[in-house]
């Protein structure tokens, strides 16, 4: 399995969590609620953003040179995103940590939307399938699940 698979997958269940959380944040009053689910959100979006960094990223300057074509964007809109997730957890009242919740939640859907449209593209024209399955394996390890080999000819 590539990793950019693998990534997509972690994207598309990001995208039901954020669609539940636009659902839901809006009558939320209480502070401490909305900051618990903005640490919830942050503890799985900073692990998605740090394997995409460590592994495809840090590959792709391998190949391209340091932060080439939209890799230097996408680092910063990384920070950017975990920047609103610790103000929403840092937040003094409920407001503030729901807009700053939903700022996240706006900044990733269109920071995923690069990715899925140009990053991992571009992943897939200068790593290859093959480089691309090895760093399937890594991110596999580094997430604790099991991928089943798949024999030679199916691949
Ligand atoms: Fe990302
Ligand atoms: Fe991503």
């Amino acid at each position: 399995m590539k990793i950019t698979d693998a990534l997509l997958g972690e994207h598309a269940v990001f995208y039901a969590q954020f669609d539940r959380l636009e659902e839901i944040l809006p009558a939320m009053e209480r502070v401490e609620v909305v900051r618990e689910l903005g640490a919830m959100l942050a503890a799985a979006l900073a692990s998605h953003a740090r394997l995409e960094d460590d592994l495809l990223f840090s590959l792709l300057d391998s190949r391209l040179g340091r932060d080439a074509g939209p890799l230097g964007v996408m680092r910063m809109e990384h920070e950017q995103i975990e920047l609103d997730l610790q103000r929403s957890m840092a937040a003094g009242s409920a407001r503030e940590a729901r807009e700053a919740l939903l700022r996240a939640i706006e900044e990733a859907r269109s920071h995923f939307a690069k990715e899925e449209q140009v990053v991992f593209p571009m992943a897939e024209a200068h790593v290859g399938a093959a480089g691309l399955r090895t760093l399937g394996e890594q991110w596999a390890a580094a997430r604790a699940v099991v991928v089943a080999t798949e024999p030679a000819a199916l691949r």
